[in-house]
């Protein structure tokens, strides 16, 4: 081996894993169970986990005689098995190294992050249906118009983890919502999105797993990724995220950190069930893993109902709630919380002083104006945007009828599947023809899908109208093109 080669293998050694017997079969499940030969089926078994990207190029596999042993086959079984994925290339054998799956680990380019900014790529003088931010309701506008500012000892300077005031109103505000908090369970920051970048940067290390859905929000997995970290997505059903999955995953791939958006999800719309809630915090709790539940979307439902987090389902697990102020009173404010145990908000008040020091105070005193409105707020922007949702639909059927959709119940878009094609085709020759939209590209975690196209619900019903309209006939277009 020359030392170029020790160098290569030392690397891949950090960014690949090395699977044991145990973990393999554990991961193959049930794989003899199909009318092959046993080392036929083993051999799909494996590629199907290669195909899946449970197992990653790079990853060195156990020996053939240990891997006969736990899987309680003959060691010949497991020699013509490995030979096969030899000559179909999925598997590669290096003096010195043993065997590892054909291909080269997920580099830093391939773990490349950047896709939320392409949220903010509309083209000048198109129809902007890229983003989607609610509009400022009456009331809220009211209340800015209205607030004045009480400017003494205690604003002058921002503490890192919010001034008192508010970090009182919002465990208030969250106890009332059925979490039982205290203030010193509260770190104020500038929406959301800081408090998801700031749980990254404290939790997770370069060459850590974090698990999120397949599909989500960019935000977070591109902050994983610049932080050095693997994203692994798991699938979502109707229902929420597949638990046996996240499970599986949880115990195959141990993750340093989870992070759901559970309640009207960004960009499906799914609203995960009770059931499925509380199996997500039971195994927070059972693994000790840390379980990031962003609520930013929570209080849309369109039925007005909004569901009680996971961490009141499980006190004692490691959640950590993530809200803001964007979806139902004004994103542009940029005021948002997490709410966690206070060693962790205090270790996170630390880290602050090194990125930005404090929320700004003018507004979080805006922030307990608009939070006294909260319920009003709230059901205000469930019910603007089910209208909406409504709408929408109805100019889908007329306009786009091929494309196909599950009726929202909560959130802010539709996500509609191509009957054909590819969303990232679609959507750049839609943005020539003046609308813009974001595909499944923009929202992928860590799987490879190109069909749907997320449609925003949060502009003017005017607006709306345009759009869909339009990308109508930019479908036509694209699929007249063949
Ligand atoms: C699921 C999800 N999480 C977090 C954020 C960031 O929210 P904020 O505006 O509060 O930073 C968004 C923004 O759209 C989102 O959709």
């Amino acid at each position: 081996m020359t030392l170029l080669d020790r160098a290569t293998s030392a690397l891949v050694d950090q960014r690949t894993a090395v699977v044991s017997a145990e973990q393999l079969a554990l991961r193959l499940g049930r794989w003899a169970t199909t009318d092959a030969t046993l080392s036929a089926s083993l051999a799909d078994g494996i590629a199907r986990l290669v195909r899946e990207g449970e197992l990653r190029g790079g990853d060195r596999l156990p020996s053939e005689r240990t891997l006969a042993a736990t899987v309680s086959v003959s060691r010949g079984t497991v020699v013509s098995a490995y030979a096969r994925l030899y000559d179909d290339g999925i598997l590669d054998r290096r003096q010195g190294s043993g065997t590892r799956v054909a291909g080269t680990p997920p580099t830093a380019a391939r773990q490349s992050a950047g896709r939320a900014e392409a949220l903010y790529a509309t083209l000048p003088s198109s129809i902007d249906l890229l983003r989607a931010v609610p509009p400022i309701s009456p009331l809220a506008v009211d209340i800015v118009q209205r607030h004045r500012p009480v400017l003494d000892a205690s604003t002058v300077e921002g503490d890192p983890a919010g001034l008192p005031a508010l970090r009182s109103l919002i465990a208030q505000l969250m106890t009332d919502d059925g979490t039982a908090t205290t203030a010193a369970q509260i770190l104020v920051t500038h929406g959301a999105q800081q408090a998801l970048s700031l749980l990254v940067d404290e939790l997770v290390s370069p060459g850590d797993t974090v698990l999120t859905e397949e599909v989500a929000w960019p935000g977070f997995t591109d902050a994983v990724r610049r932080r050095g970290g693997q994203v692994h997505g798991i699938r979502l059903t109707p229902d929420g995220v597949d638990i046996d999955a996240l499970e599986m995953a949880i115990v195959v791939r141990r993750p340093v950190l989870i992070a759901l958006n559970p309640h009207n999800h960004n960009p499906t719309g799914v609203q995960t069930s009770l059931a499925v809630r509380r199996r997500i915090a039971d195994l927070a709790a059972e693994h000790g893993v840390t379980v990031i539940e962003d609520r930013v979307l929570a209080h849309v439902s369109f039925d007005g109902v909004t569901p009680p987090s996971l961490a009141s389902l499980r006190p004692d697990a490691p959640i950590v709630v993530v809200e803001s102020l964007s979806k139902w009173a004004w994103e542009g404010l940029r005021v948002g919380w997490l709410r966690a145990d206070p060693v962790l908000v205090r270790r996170l008040r630390g880290l602050r002083q090194t990125t930005d020091l404090s929320t700004s105070v003018p507004s979080q005193l805006l922030a307990i104006d608009l939070i006294a409105q909260a319920p009003v707020l709230r059901r205000t922007v469930a019910t603007v945007h089910r209208e909406a949702a409504d709408a929408a639909a109805k100019l889908l059927a007329v306009h786009l009828p091929d494309w196909r959709f599950r009726p929202p119940r909560g959130g802010l878009w539709l996500w509609a599947q191509l009957p054909s094609g590819s969303a990232a085709g679609f959507a750049r020759y839609a943005a020539g023809l003046g609308v813009s939209v974001a595909g499944s590209a923009q929202f992928m975690s860590d799987v490879d899908a190109d069909d749907h196209i997320r449609i925003p619900v949060t502009s003017t019903p005017a607006v709306l109208e345009a759009g869909i309209q339009r990308l109508g006939e930019a479908w036509r277009g694209y699929v007249g093109r063949g």
